[in-house]
């Protein structure tokens, strides 16, 4: 069992007050907070090692090399990948899923197809789009169900040898659906096509084994992980990472430059042109610490308690409904209230210290599919707790009441 108080202590945030009362914080899958451990490694950075990676003989290049390149395995044991070459650093999510549709620009011919489910987040949709204008694809959209989850007889229909690629969400953003990827790998590799997986909303819940999913691409950002924003994992399969083509071109990605021709630089510097979020990398590396420190057989023990009870405690409110009941979900519960604009709950339950989002969640397909404007979403983190959610539904009610 997880010492939840202590824990909590670890969060200098959770003790803050907004609007003058405790902050309950509920929108953990826009962001995580930060543990001090992670705070306090991003100082010692700049207090101690500071200098730009790979480039310099003298001490502090190669200290902070070394830490960055630790940071890197730590990921690849992290997720399993098979080499640390096929752990790229990236921005975060959008980041990486950019540099693959980039690369298969000069891979898709007219005509061939792309797979996206109904349930993507935006950055897991636009750049599939850009990529099908660039090349003469077709995108094809595996669709939801009223409870949220992916219709498979319909995806399994929808795969023929015209499919080359398939991309989903591992969770959902903006229901919690967890979706059942390692069957939708295994179909899609039987018509050759390959898979990007978007992890961001996965990684603060669970350790992907990457090698177990056999995926051929996982995205994922740090800053959901309680580490710095700016930070993003591309693992990326070495077949496929050796046969796409650099995303953008500068220093550090190149093994020879001439006005006449370039060569680039292996696997990952190939991908990593121009200096990094140096700090933002090594960091990445103690949040992941920081999670695998409190296990995540615990982490998923006490948000399965969490979920548990907001979806009781909510659906007490009459009028009430939740959107993505599906059976498989993660800490996340999207809701509406008959004839209550999302935004107007949202604001009032922030007058009382509840941070929750509320909007499309940038997933508007989602939203159109149900109908409505967009959700009050309360996603829920480790540090959470079940008082925090009995405080959200008091503050839930007293909205209601006084915009009925
Ligand atoms: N993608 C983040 C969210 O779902 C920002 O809130």
């Amino acid at each position: 069992m997880l010492d939840i108080q202590k824990i909590r202590a670890d969060f200098p945030i959770l003790s803050e007050k907004v609007n003058g009362k405790p902050l309950v914080y509920f929108d953990n899958g826009a962001t995580s907070q930060k543990p001090q451990v992670v705070i306090d490694a991003i100082a010692t950075y700049y207090q101690e090692i500071n200098a730009n990676i790979h480039r310099g003989v003298h001490t502090l290049s190669q200290l902070a090399t070394d830490a960055y390149e630790i940071s890197r395995v730590k990921i690849q044991h992290h997720i399993n990948a098979k080499f640390s070459h096929e752990v790229l650093f990236t921005s975060g999510t959008t980041h990486g899923i950019n540099l693959v549709t980039n690369g298969f620009a000069s891979i898709l011919k007219p005509g061939d197809e792309i797979l996206v489910s109904a349930l993507e987040h935006h950055s897991n949709i636009v750049p599939w789009q850009m990529l099908c204008e660039k090349t003469g694809a077709i995108l094809k959209v595996i669709p939801i169900n009223e409870e949220g989850e992916l219709i498979m007889e319909t995806f399994d229909a929808l795969l023929s040898e015209k499919t080359k690629v398939v991309t989903v969400n591992h969770i959902s953003n903006a229901l919690g659906i967890i979706n059942p990827i390692k069957y939708m790998i295994e179909k899609a590799h039987a018509v050759g096509a390959a898979v990007l997986i978007d992890g961001a909303q996965a990684v603060p819940h669970l350790k992907p084994d990457v090698q177990d999913l056999d995926c051929d691409f996982y995205a994922f950002s740090g800053h959901k992980m309680c580490g710095p924003t700016g930070t993003g994992i591309l693992y990326g399969k070495e077949e496929w990472l050796n046969k796409l083509p650099p995303y953008q071109g500068g220093g550090e990605m190149i093994k020879e430059v001439t006005f006449e021709k370039t060569t680039y630089a292996d696997l990952p510097h190939k991908f990593e042109a121009g200096t990094p979020n140096i700090s933002g990398g090594i960091v990445l590396g103690t949040a992941v610490d920081y999670l695998n420190h409190i296990g995540f057989d615990n982490i998923q023990k006490q948000e399965e308690k969490l979920l548990e009870h907001a979806t009781k405690r909510l659906l007490e409110i009459e009028g009430l409904k939740i959107y993505g009941t599906g059976k498989n979900k993660a800490s996340v519960v999207s809701f509406n209230i008959d004839g209550i604009h999302p935004y107007d709950i949202g604001s009032i339950i922030d007058k009382l210290g509840i941070a929750v989002r509320t909007g499309h969640h940038c997933a508007q397909p989602i939203m159109n599919f149900f109908c409505i404007p967009g959700t009050i979403r309360a996603s829920f983190s480790f540090y959470n707790t079940i008082e925090e959610i009995d405080t959200m539904v008091e503050a839930v009610k007293k909205a209601k009441t006084m915009l009925s």
